[in-house]
Order: structure tokens, then C-alpha cells, then sequence
């Protein structure tokens, strides 16, 4: 029987997939090893996103070239969104036996059994408009036991023009709504404590069975339901269509966490046009005042690119501006990378330099750092109830968890275990972390 190591680039999302091709495999008899010295098979599961991140799986394809020297019945595949991307090429170039994109995971047993066969029978890149994978509960990958994600729905339909994934990802589907509250509750059965909703955009799920239709919110309150001792987390929004409906639900049930992430990408109105993110700096900040009037203590987190085409200094600062105005706890922070045939790549030259980009890049970083210390001193003095994770990676005797505003706590150990809710008082913090005290009162 073949051993089997899945490596993961990329998002959540990937991860999850990671799960779904592991749970294939392993119920075909494939056994998961936990690298890849030990496998007779080496799947990267890869990411298109940004250019270095396509950079690093191919030097991961030419490390692994050089170990089938050594191991000479080794098989590579690539799957995910490189795969979808650049298909063939990597079977004639890249020395890589099997390439499987985001909608074939069910054919991957049989086609890893004869790879010896014709180029075809080791392509499978098809897109379609139905698969969510419904009925496969996805092995939870790196597992702590205790979070856990659920994929809702797959593809996205947005075309956001520096975006390579609705051609990776195909189509937009929305999965069965039972079948994602099954996962939950047997995840929440099996002791996990706190599931992320996922899908690349969550507030346009929407699934209709017969006269009955189930949107988002309806979905998440489904889930909060299961039990108040299972916290609910999603990602990701989009700022054009996150619902008062949504803000409402979120603020009406506990166990749903205090936290939106809703990426901005840019605070310039020309910049936001040209990006086809059909929303304006005005609708955003409208959006966030909702989410702050209606759900009490609410962090916000955001994306942000720089650099993206033909963005100029005051559309630089117009970012800087909204930043400073929402006051984000957290940000994912890029400089924009062309992707090829996406819209931006066919519309709009790519005409700031790099080294403009990485001094636009450092002072939101910079910027952000300031928000973030900012946003964890005003909790000092305040006690959460926190989801302890695990052992704290610095210290053994410190504990680590998330408040529902998904901040890491870090706290002294005390008679808990993985999986218990406590209160901590926090005493201290850096820009990263709140540190604090069990509270026993
Ligand atoms: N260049 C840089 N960042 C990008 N993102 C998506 N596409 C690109 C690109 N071509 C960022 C966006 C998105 C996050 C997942 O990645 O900010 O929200
Ligand atoms: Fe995830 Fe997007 Fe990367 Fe695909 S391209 S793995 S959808 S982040």
C-alpha cells in the first residue's frame, strides 16, 4: 500500500481541501505519513495567489526531483490552484507525475494507481459547476483538537481584478446545509469547541432544498444552535455584501465570536474602481459603523494590497486614512503581484516599481503595528473568556487560547485543560499577544 504526505500552500481553504484529499485517499487504503522521506506519494497542495507563492512550490518540485534520485518509485502531484493554473506545464516541465485541480479530489485514488498510463489520465483539471465535496467529511489537518474549520461553499463568482481565483476555483456553489451541520455536530462531538465557516466569500451563500432557502445567517444560527459550548467563527466577507441581517445574528448569540474580517484592499475610490471591488471607501466605512453600533466590542480585521496599478501617492495615503479611521486590531498585508489573464493583468499596466511597493508595504506594516498595540492596551484591565488551545510555544508553564475577538491569550497555567473555557484578566500585552491572569472570583 502507498504512503501518502500532503504539504499545504496557501489559505484555510487549501487546508480544508488538504483534509478532503486525505480522507479520499485514506478510505482507498492510502496511508498518511508525516513527511516526505517517508512516502511513496508527495502531494504539495498549491496556492496561485501571489507570485512568490508560486515560487516556492516549484522549488519545492525541484527539491523533490531531487530526492525521486534517490527514491526512484516516488510520485509528485500537484493539486489545488497551480494545478488549475498552469495545468500541463508542469507534467512536461516540471517532472511532476500527477496534476489534480480543486474538482477532481474524488478521482485521485484511481489516478495515483496508474500514473503509468497517458498524459491525459494524469490531468485532471476540469472545473465544473456542482462538486462540494458534501458527503466527505474532511480529515482535520495539524489539528490542535480543538478549532477546527468547515468548508460552506466553494469558487467564487466576484472577479475582484487582481484576483486569480474564480479561475481557479471555478463557479460559485453553496454546500447542502444538513450536511455542513452534520460535520459541525460530529466535530463537536468528537471535542472540538470552536469551527470556522469557511468559503471566499460567505455572505453570498445561499442554498435552496425544495421551497426552502437557507442564507448565511440562517446557516450560522443552524451551527450556534448545536451547543453554547460551540463557538462560531467565519472568513471570508465581502464588504458589498455583508448583511444587517449577518451584523445581528452575529451580535445576538454568544457563542457566535465578536469578530468581522472584512478586507478593504485599498481606501481609494479610483484604486477600488479599478480593482472591480464594486464598493467605495464611503460604503465600507458605512458597513463598519453598522458592525460597531450593533455588535458590542467587535474586532475588525482587513487585507490590504499596495502597489496595485496605477496607485498613486494620495491613493496610498487614502489607504493609510481608512486604516487609521477603523482602527484594525489585525491586517494581512501584500503588495500586489500580477497574476497572469486576470483582468488587472489585461487592463491596467503593473507600473509601480517593487521598491516603491515594499516602502508603501513597511509603513502599513508600520501603521498597523501602532493600531494593533493601540487596540490590545485598551483591553488591559478587561477579563475574556478565552479557548484554551494548548501549551504556549515560548514557555510549558504558560497556557495559549483566542478571546472571541480571535486575540491570542497567553495566560499561567492553572488547573485546565485543552478545550476548557476560562476567564483571564488582562494585565499586559505586545502588538501580537494579551498576556493575563486566570480570573478565580
Ligand atoms: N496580489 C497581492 N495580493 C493579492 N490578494 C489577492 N490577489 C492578490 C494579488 N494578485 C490578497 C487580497 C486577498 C487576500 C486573500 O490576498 O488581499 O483578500
Ligand atoms: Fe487559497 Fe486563493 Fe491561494 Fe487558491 S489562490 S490556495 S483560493 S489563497
Amino acid at each position: 500500500m502507498k504512503n501518502v504526505y500532503i504539504e499545504t500552500y496557501g489559505c484555510q481553504m487549501n487546508a480544508n481541501d488538504s483534509g478532503i484529499v486525505a480522507k479520499v485517499l485514506t478510505d482507498k487504503g492510502f496511508i498518511l505519513v508525516g513527511e516526505a522521506n517517508d512516502a511513496d506519494v508527495v502531494l504539495l497542495n498549491t496556492c496561485s495567489i501571489r507570485d512568490n507563492a508560486e515560487q516556492r512550490v516549484k522549488n519545492r518540485i525541484a527539491e523533490l526531483n531531487f530526492l525521486k534520485r534517490k527514491k526512484k518509485n516516488l510520485l509528485v502531484g500537484v493539486l489545488g490552484c497551480m494545478a488549475e493554473r498552469l495545468k500541463d506545464d508542469l507534467l512536461t516541465n516540471f517532472d511532476v507525475d500527477i496534476v489534480v485541480g480543486p474538482d477532481s479530489y474524488r478521482r485521485i485514488a484511481d489516478a495515483l494507481n496508474d500514473v503509468s498510463l497517458s498524459q491525459e489520465h494524469n490531468l485532471l483539471t476540469a472545473l465544473n459547476a456542482w462538486e462540494t465535496y458534501n458527503d466527505i467529511n474532511p480529515l482535520q489537518m495539524d489539528t490542535n483538537g480543538v478549532t477546527a474549520f468547515v468548508s460552506i461553499m466553494r469558487g467564487c463568482e466576484n472577479f475582484c481584478s487582481y484576483c486569480v481565483v474564480p479561475y481557479t476555483r471555478g463557479r460559485e456553489r453553496s454546500r447542502d446545509c444538513d450536511s455542513i451541520v452534520a460535520e459541525c455536530r460530529e466535530l463537536f462531538a468528537n471535542g472540538y469547541r470552536e469551527i470556522t465557516l469557511l468559503g471566499q466569500n460567505v455572505n453570498s451563500y445561499l442554498y435552496q432544498d425544495g421551497q426552502t432557502k437557507t442564507d448565511f445567517a440562517d446557516l450560522m444560527v443552524k451551527v450556534a444552535q448545536i451547543s453554547p459550548l460551540l463557538r462560531l467563527r467565519f472568513a471570508t466577507s465581502h464588504p458589498k455584501d455583508i448583511s444587517d441581517k449577518l451584523i445581528k445574528t452575529i451580535a445576538s448569540y454568544n457563542n457566535i465570536c465578536k469578530m468581522v474580517h472584512l478586507p478593504l484592499q485599498s481606501g481609494s475610490n479610483d484604486v477600488l474602481r479599478r480593482m472591480n471591488r464594486k464598493y467605495t471607501r464611503e460604503d465600507y466605512l458605512e458597513k463598519i459603523k453598522r458592525i460597531r453600533q450593533t455588535i458590542k466590542d467587535c474586532s475588525i480585521s482587513t487585507d490590504i494590497i499596495v502597489g496595485f496599478c496605477g496607485e498613486t501617492q494620495q491613493d496610498f495615503e487614502d489607504t493609510l486614512g481608512v486604516m487609521e479611521a477603523v482602527g484594525y486590531d489585525y491586517a494581512f498585508m501584500f503588495n500586489y503581484s500580477e497574476r497572469p489573464n486576470t483582468l488587472a493583468a489585461k487592463k491596467y499596466e503593473d507600473d509601480i516599481t517593487l521598491q516603491e511597493k515594499n516602502r508603501r508595504l513597511t509603513q502599513v506594516i508600520n501603521l498597523q503595528r501602532e493600531l494593533s498595540m493601540a487596540s490590545n492596551r485598551r483591553d488591559i484591565g478587561k477579563v475574556y473568556e478565552v479557548l484554551v488551545e494548548g501549551e504556549s510555544k515560548r514557555s510549558a508553564d504558560k497556557f495559549f487560547g483566542r478571546n472571541s475577538q480571535n486575540k491570542v491569550v497567553v495566560f499561567d497555567r492553572g488547573d485546565i485543560s485543552k478545550g476548557d473555557y476560562v476567564n483571564v484578566r488582562i494585565t499586559d500585552c505586545t502588538s501580537a499577544t494579551l498576556i493575563g491572569k486566570c480570573d478565580v472570583g
